[in-house]
């Protein structure tokens, strides 16, 4: 679906207040590192929610093309027989990932550091994502670029030295693709890695290398910045994986559920890693009726039923520094900032520009092609509510192959006053395919 697809144009319209229960599904994340794992371990890892999202399955490919058996045993569960750390074999055909940046990125982590020969592909929104920011690490640690396009993009070949180099990295930016592939890419090297960051990221990886059996310790650097180290050429044990709801995907009906009047809903299970709920913090400050109905773990996160009841919002200023628990969700806050009363500043969103897609130019667009007041200045993305008045709607919406812009924009369709069309809905299969029928599931009207 991801390569050259005929668009497929959706629209969602307003309907009756959202009720009922649902659960989002696996976590996009943690699942492309269940399968990352699975490769890099010895033994057989067994893997029960993971989320089956075309991202989710390029990953799951290149396992198998680098010598990992991949068995399919039902719904969410999956095996994979782990080839060990050293132990990848040149795969025979380019590793094409699709729209993945987060797979690509990690697995040329995995890839580099490995005495193997590797090219790297996906489609037209990948082939504009930076890579630079992960070649150069990868070419510290003895990695050779032999071949890219122009800034470090895909396609681009790499060949791993015989023995990777240990190295003290500080991503230049915060990112925990960098941070995880430099971590991986370490697993292949004699000696300590130290990967020291700024501003804390999600740590999905720095908990996944612990349960399989690496020797990582993590400290507080700065004020809002960690120091890892990462002992090098463990062997890596098979470790079963319970993959959470993705708080990402659950952020599209809760958003729903604020918006739409009268709503009630209940979200099961969603994961409240710290790291990543960033949104949580934001809504609760804007008013937000959103509690905590239960609260469990599920394969060491902390995850809660979130019952979501339709608010009156007010616009706050979201600083900088919460970006990194936040920054898949700031299309949809947009969306919730758009009903709010006042004015919603979302601050220091820079990397919003090298997502899928532009998302700082396409919420801009969107928004202002929904009637919604909105200017960019600078990093900054500035949302004028309509105070619990109309928003207009329209369309149709420029969703430049970004999952997150066709869903944040079919939400919003769900409380304007004319429908809202997006252009093509087909990149929701890369994270949620389920997206339209669980919506709809609540009471919602899109298709
Ligand atoms: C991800 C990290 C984030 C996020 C992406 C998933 C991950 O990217 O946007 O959807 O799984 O590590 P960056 O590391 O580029 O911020």
């Amino acid at each position: 679906m991801s390569h050259d697809h005929d668009p497929v144009p959706v629209t969602a319209r307003t309907g009756g207040p959202l009720k009922g229960r649902v659960r989002v599904p696996g976590d996009k994340s943690i699942s492309h590192r269940a399968m990352i794992f699975g490769l890099l371990a010895i033994g057989e890892t067994k893997v029960t929610g993971l989320l089956e999202g075309e991202d989710v399955m390029r990953t799951a490919a290149a396992a198998r093309a680098l010598g990992a058996i991949v068995h399919h045993d039902g719904p969410g569960a999956w095996r994979v027989q782990g080839v060990g750390v050293g132990g990848l074999r040149e795969p025979a055909d380019v590793l094409d990932f699709g729209n993945a940046g987060t797979g690509s990125r990690l697995m040329m982590g995995v890839c580099g550091s490995h005495p193997i020969t590797t090219t790297f592909d996906g489609d037209a929104s990948l082939r504009k994502r930076p890579m630079r920011r992960i070649l150069d690490p990868l070419e510290q640690m003895g990695t050779v670029v032999v071949s890219q396009q122009e800034g470090g993009r895909v396609p681009l070949t790499l060949r791993g030295p015989k023995e990777a180099i240990p190295i003290t990295y500080r991503p230049p930016v915060a990112s925990a693709q960098i941070k995880s592939a430099v971590l991986l890419a370490a697993l292949a090297a004699p000696g300590e890695t130290t990967v020291i960051e700024a501003e804390a990221t999600r740590d999905h990886t720095e908990k996944m290398l612990a349960h399989f059996g690496a020797e990582i310790t993590v400290t507080p650097e700065g004020e809002h910045g960690r120091r890892i180290v990462l002992k090098g050429q463990p062997e890596l044990k098979a470790a079963p994986i319970v993959v959470p709801a993705d708080p990402s995907s659950a952020a599209f009906p809760l958003v729903a559920g604020l918006i739409v009047p009268g709503s009630d809903i209940l979200i099961e299970s969603v994961m409240t890693n710290p790291l990543r709920s960033g949104l949580l913090t934001t809504l609760r400050e804007m008013g937000a009726d959103i509690t905590v109905e239960r609260e469990a773990n599920e394969g060491g996160e902390t995850v809660c039923d979130l019952r979501v009841r339709a608010s009156s919002l007010t616009g706050v200023t979201v600083p900088p520094e919460r970006a990194p628990a936040m920054i898949d969700e700031y299309p949809v806050l947009a969306v919730a900032a758009s009903f709010a009363t006042g004015t919603t500043r979302m601050r220091g969103l820079q990397e919003l520009r090298v997502k899928e897609s532009d998302r700082l130019a396409a919420v801009e667009a969107g928004l202002k092609a929904a009637g919604v007041t909105c200017r960019i200045e600078g990093d900054d993305l500035i949302v004028e509510g309509s105070g619990g008045g109309p928003v207009r709607g329209g369309g149709p919406i420029a969703t430049h192959l970004d999952h997150r812009i066709a869903m944040s924009f079919l939400i919003l369709g769900l409380a304007t006053q004319q429908p809202v069309v997006v252009d093509d809905g087909a990149m929701i299969a890369t994270s949620f395919p389920s997206f339209i029928p669980l919506m709809n599931g609540l009471g919602g009207q899109i298709g």
